[in-house]
């Protein structure tokens, strides 16, 4: 369980354009669910996983990850626990590296830097076995680059690359945005199975009513910091989740 307690977080403190993102903002994420977190441009979503990242340093609260409290830990520590998916399908993956060179980069997480050869050709298989679950003939392109590949298929490599280790921790930000419909859709499978075969705790982060309602357990809105709706999206219907943002959240 991921547990959030007293948060607090300004940025350009003393200027004009201060900003009061969180104040004594609480959260607990309950373990093997996904977390659908909704809300407004601005409200706040991208700065909470950057901060459950470490990505960016809260002004105060606790961050407690399955008992353990990960507050002070720097970003590439916390990275063992986690796994990340950006909007953009470059972000997740070396584009100038062939998609064997980016598995084997994932695979590496969380090892310290070492002069050994990036991959081991035992760990091929697995790497295939992995790229095979997500149907589409990647595992037969290992040796090309993934600036070749189409959005759709980096950001489905990203995912792989992001639960490989079997994070405690899959965040999501936006990773379906940058895509068209169909390849939005698959994505949102895909994540699904990925996260439902490896039991991952999953925070996600979407502008997409139907997708949150559809693909999330528990659906949270916030607005300017706040968090203003918090229920399972089994209780919901779209419509009704579109209601209910167009009456919290005024424009
Ligand atoms: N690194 C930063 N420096 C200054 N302001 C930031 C930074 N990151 C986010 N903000 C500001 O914090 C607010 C919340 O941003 P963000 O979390 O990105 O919103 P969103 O809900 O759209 O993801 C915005 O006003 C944004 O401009
Ligand atoms: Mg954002």
């Amino acid at each position: 369980m991921l547990k959030i307690t007293n948060l607090s977080k300004s940025f350009n403190l003393d200027t004009e354009n201060e900003i009061n993102i969180f104040h004594n903002f609480n959260i607990e994420i309950e373990e093997n669910k996904c977390t659908t977190i909704i809300g407004p441009n601005g409200c706040g979503k991208s700065t909470l996983l950057n901060i459950i990242s470490g990505n960016i340093r809260a002004d105060s609260g606790q961050i407690v990850l399955n008992n353990v409290d990960i507050s002070q830990l720097r970003e590439e520590e916390r990275a063992i626990y986690m796994g990340r998916v950006y909007q953009n399908p470059s972000m997740g993956v070396c584009p100038s590296l062939t998609i064997l060179e980016n598995m084997a980069l994932a695979d590496k997480k969380g090892e310290k830097f070492s002069l050994r050869p990036l991959f081991k050709k035992d760990r091929i298989p697995k790497y295939m076995e992995l790229l095979k679950d997500l149907d589409l003939g990647l595992e037969n392109k290992l040796n090309t680059k993934v600036k070749y590949l189409s959005g759709g298929q980096r950001q489905s490599l990203s995912l792989v690359m992001a639960a490989m280790k079997h994070p405690k921790l899959l965040l999501l930000d936006e990773h379906t945005a940058a895509l068209d419909p169909k390849t939005s859709q698959l994505i949102m499978e895909k994540t699904r199975k990925l996260i439902k075969k490896y039991k991952i705790t999953t925070i996600m982060i979407s502008h997409n009513m139907k997708d949150t309602v559809e693909y999330s357990d528990r659906i949270i809105m916030l607005d300017q910091g706040e968090i203003v709706l918090d229920k399972s999206s089994r209780s919901l219907s779209e419509l009704e989740l579109r209601n209910i943002y167009s009456e919290k959240i005024v424009a």
